[in-house]
């Protein structure tokens, strides 16, 4: 399918998604959201994809926010369904079966950095920028940034930088566990198609099933999210990756994975 505002491109198993509104530095406006929802639906569909990466285009920015321009104007009733259409879109990433893998190439400001806090993973380039600058325009976050912040970096560091809406660059969010790796942004892409290949690699339903666990069991109490956790580890013993695996392990072979 042909979309606007995004560029959509598969390498083998890995799909590459990127936000493409260069000259507002990937702002999100509602079409951009509703087509980002419209390309999860067709990625969560095709079996061939086995990890995604989701970028933004250029070598400023991986998206500087939710389209102020468009924002401007907004009455609580608009303001209110947009956050909504953001949720609903974002939570897609997180329930969607594949890996999904933010490459952070520049600035990941307000819905930006609640895109990348979104996805399974993210790493970043050198240049990357991260913040929650919502207060300093009078709005408050809105597309998951006051839930999911708090839950990756504590309750502490989230609300001073909510707060104050300051920007931090990519060592600082390196520091407090935003991202995961930092690389230079002329490597990005290819160090997050190494680790996409990677995943790719390993047996597609027992990653499928290990999201699964991880963004259903961190909402849930630990004696429920451990009951699930029983209950997908069980799940992959009707697979045939699982007989697969293990046999080749003790047949001393690389295995050769079906996602089956
Ligand atoms: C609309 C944006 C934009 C945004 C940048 N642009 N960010 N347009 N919405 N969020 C546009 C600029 O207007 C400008 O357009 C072009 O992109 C280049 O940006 P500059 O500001 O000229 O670049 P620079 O001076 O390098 O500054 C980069 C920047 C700055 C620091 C990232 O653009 C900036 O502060 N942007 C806004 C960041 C922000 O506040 N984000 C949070 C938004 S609220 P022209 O036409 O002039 O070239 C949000 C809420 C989410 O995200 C929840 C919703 C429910």
């Amino acid at each position: 399918m042909e979309y606007a505002n995004l560029l959509l491109e598969k390498n083998g198993a890995v799909a590459v998604l990127t936000i493409n509104r260069p000259k507002a530095l990937n702002a999100l406006n509602s079409d951009t959201v509703t087509e980002l929802s419209t390309a999860l639906d067709e990625l969560g569909r095709d079996s061939s994809v086995k990890a995604v990466i989701l970028t933004g285009s250029g070598e400023k920015a991986f998206i500087a926010g939710a389209d102020i321009s468009q924002m401007k104007d907004f009455n609580c009733m608009q303001a209110r369904r947009f956050a909504q259409l953001g949720h609903s879109v974002f939570r897609k990433i997180e329930l969607m079966p594949q890996p999904v893998i933010a490459a952070i190439n520049g600035f990941a400001l307000g819905g930006g950095c609640e895109l990348a806090m979104a996805c399974d993973i993210r790493i970043a380039a050198e240049n990357a920028k991260f913040g929650q600058p919502e207060v300093t325009l009078g709005l408050t976050a809105g597309f998951g940034g006051t839930q999911r912040l708090p839950r990756l970096v504590g309750a502490g560091l989230a609300s001073e930088l909510l707060f104050t809406g300051d920007i931090i660059d990519v060592n600082e969010a390196y520091r407090i566990g935003l991202v995961n790796k930092i690389y230079p942004l002329d490597t990005l892409m290819e160090e997050a198609m190494k680790l996409a290949k990677k995943i790719s690699s390993r047996a597609p339903v027992a990653v499928q099933l290990t999201k699964s666990a991880i963004q259903r069991g961190v909402n849930m109490d630990i004696d429920s999210a451990q009951a699930y956790e029983a209950e997908i580890f069980g799940l992959t013993f009707s697979t045939q990756d699982q007989i697969e695996g293990c046999s080749a392990f003790l047949e001393k072979r690389k295995p050769a994975f079906e996602g089956k």
